[in-house]
């Protein structure tokens, strides 16, 4: 019986630690595609191994001592008593503030270097965790818009990024939503952005900013995910980022520069929809919702000027590919259904509503 509950207990832990191993797992500290997560990889290795090391002291000196000394029949008294032991003592009292001192060496090293300031060409984004999804404000004046005064550019979801080049993310925990919201206890909840492959993850905290440096070695697509828990649905405030050979960032960004297109037909009738007040008091799309050009300017939710971008490669908190036309329609239908707790009111709309909709948000390229 006992051997067999052995079994099972060795074969579930053999069956977790398996579930760990993914071939091309796209999460993974230990394939660093850039030099700030290299310089994590590189502090990660050598403290593992001292780590495994003192396990290994430790662990088998307990075995060992449990082995060497354990009850055996015909042995009743208890063994000689030893107290104090001056020279184990101050052995084991120095070993451990050696081995410490050493791991702290390489540790301040790395935190002191991924401290420093950016480089003067340094692309600054400013990263907003929302419940549930991430919204990317690019800060620098080139980075301006042709619309709302200058306004800087804004995607949700992807944040798009150049190869090669040191991006300076200034994270904000929206205490207040953007724009600062009368809604604001909802958003004061604290999210933690992390891409594994690309950089080390930072708590992102309202009421206060926290920075990190990321950079992509080669074009790609780069995921990660909330890794704070943050309310219902932490487990799907999903972000990808998307790194451009530089021809291609550069025409993102002269794309994303420019204001939308009036569309025609069917969207045409879809973006009506969007910037006038629903029938029946049902509510409006711009209560929420930018679409740069048009007058949707209100800052609370993901700004859709460019939802169609080939880049914007999903929505909603990453939890769906923008080209899932289902997916879309069924979250117009009513995201509580889809994503229970989603701040996307359910507007009621028509099937027709929804063609139009999804129809503008396709035009919007
Ligand atoms: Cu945001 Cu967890």
């Amino acid at each position: 019986m006992r051997k067999r509950l052995l079994w099972a207990a060795a074969g579930i832990g053999l069956l977790l630690l398996l579930s760990g191993c993914a071939p091309e797992a796209t999460q993974d500290t230990l394939q660093p595609q850039g030099p700030y997560a290299e310089k994590l990889k590189d502090l990660f290795i050598p403290v593992f191994w001292v780590a495994v090391f003192v396990f290994i002291v430790v662990e088998g000196g307990i075995v060992w001592i449990a082995i060497r000394y354990r009850h055996r029949k015909g042995r009743e008294r208890i063994p000689a008593q030893v107290h104090g032991n001056t020279r184990l003592e101050i052995g084991w009292t120095i070993a451990p503030a050696l081995i410490l001192a050493g791991v702290m060496v390489p540790t301040v090293a790395t935190i002191w270097d991924l401290a420093r300031k950016p480089p003067d060409d340094a692309i600054n984004v400013t990263v907003r965790g929302l419940q549930w999804w991430w919204d990317f404000e690019y800060t620098d004046d080139d980075m301006r818009t042709s619309y709302g005064d200058g306004a800087s550019i804004r995607a949700a979801d992807v944040l798009v990024i150049p190869e090669d080049r040191v991006i300076y993310l200034s994270l904000e925990g929206a205490g207040g939503g953007i724009g600062g919201d009368a809604e604001a206890r909802d958003y004061m909840v604290i999210h933690s952005f992390w891409i594994p492959e690309l950089a080390g993850k930072q708590d992102v905290v309202p009421g206060r900013t926290n920075h990190i440096l990321m950079q992509a070695d080669h074009p790609g697509m780069y995921e990660g995910q909330c890794a704070e828990f943050c309310g219902l649905q932490h487990g799907r405030m999903l972000v990808r980022v998307r790194a451009l050979a530089a021809e291609d960032w550069e025409a993102w960004v002269e794309n994303q520069k420019q204001a939308s297109v009036a569309p025609t037909g069917l969207a045409r009738e879809g973006m009506d929809l969007f910037l006038e007040p629903l029938s029946d008091g049902r509510g409006s799309c711009v209560t929420c919702h930018a679409v740069g050009g048009t007058d949707a300017t209100a800052p609370a939710g993901p700004d859709l000027t460019h939802f169609a971008d080939p880049t914007h490669e999903c929505f909603a908190g990453c939890n769906w590919e923008t080209s899932d036309r289902d997916a879309l329609e069924a979250w117009l239908r009513n995201p509580d259904a889809v994503k229970l707790g989603s701040k996307m009111p359910d507007y009621h709309l028509s099937e027709d509503e929804i063609d139009a909709l999804v129809a503008y948000l396709y035009s919007l390229k």
